[in-house]
């Protein structure tokens, strides 16, 4: 019971699909009252639409205005934010050599820029309230290099350094901020999509194959389930971890093993 967060308003970012979707049916499940934000509107909706108390909102992370509006339309209805849940990123693998500019900062501008946004206008609610919780979706990329995905990579650093500054900030308001650093979710849409064949042509390898050598990676064998992140999220997100602040949680089958 001590992770008990029922009844309380949360939104979460990039929730049209993938992780982000995982994880508003796990706290709808969990009895929150959720804001399905996505980029790609109809998909928050689909999502929202199929949980008890829920609302969509079509958001570009990017967008301060946006971002802004976001939070205020949670607020609108249900009259505070207990739980923000910065999930929204991208990636775009490129070799250094051959890396765009323009591309790369893309990827800091969603997962970077974007979660700063995110934890702005949720810290003003937390601030307000005195009390709140932060969750950032980061990576094991925000632990160490990523091969020919820099953009990734730095982004996710970044977005630690932005969660640990939040924390100290958040601190004094009864409100706290952290970071989970999943392993690869291997049946996602990110891989299943996209990261498979960018990963094969990169390498030269097979999409079989480069399964099999991100599971070899692994301690404990295989890839992130869906549950093995919305546990840690519910965790955070509930007074269950009251005296945990600024961390950056791995949850990678073992892959890192932070000091
Ligand atoms: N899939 C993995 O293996 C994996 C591993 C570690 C960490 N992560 C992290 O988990 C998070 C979710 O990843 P995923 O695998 O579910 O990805 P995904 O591509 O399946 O979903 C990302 C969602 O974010 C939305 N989005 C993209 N840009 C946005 C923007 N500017 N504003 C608002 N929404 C936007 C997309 O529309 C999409 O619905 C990301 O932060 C990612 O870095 C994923």
């Amino acid at each position: 019971m001590l992770a008990n967060i029922e009844g309380r308003v949360a939104i979460v970012t990039g929730g049209g699909q993938g992780l982000g979707e995982a994880i508003c049916r796990r706290l709808a499940a969990e009895g929150c009252k959720v804001l399905v934000a996505d980029l790609n509107g109809g998909n928050a909706a689909t999502v929202a639409a199929d949980l008890p108390e829920a609302m969509s909102y079509t958001v570009d992370v990017t967008d301060e205005a946006q971002v802004a509006g976001m939070v205020a339309a949670a607020v609108a209805r249900w009259g505070r934010l207990d739980i923000m849940v910065a999930n929204a990123g991208i990636l775009i693998a490129e070799a250094i050599e051959d890396a765009d500019a323009a591309k790369w900062r893309t990827v800091i501008d969603v997962n970077l820029v974007g979660a700063m946004l995110c934890c702005k206008y949720a810290a003003r609610e937390f601030i307000t309230q005195q009390s709140g919780a932060l969750v950032a979706i980061n990576s094991k990329s925000g632990k160490r290099g990523s091969f020919r995905n820099s953009a990734y990579a730095a982004s996710k650093f970044g977005a630690i350094g932005l969660i640990q500054s939040v924390a100290l900030e958040l601190a004094p308001h009864g409100a706290r901020a952290n970071a989970i650093c999943p392993g690869n979710l291997l049946d996602s849409p990110l891989w299943q999509d996209s990261l498979f064949e960018q990963y094969a042509r990169n390498r030269g390898m097979s999409v079989a194959d480069v399964r099999k050598m991100y599971e070899g990676q692994v301690p404990l064998g295989r890839g992130a389930s869906y549950d093995d992140i919305t546990n840690m999220v519910v965790f955070l997100a509930s007074d269950a971890s009251s005296y945990m602040t600024g961390q950056a949680i791995n949850v990678t089958g073992g892959q890192v093993m932070s000091p």
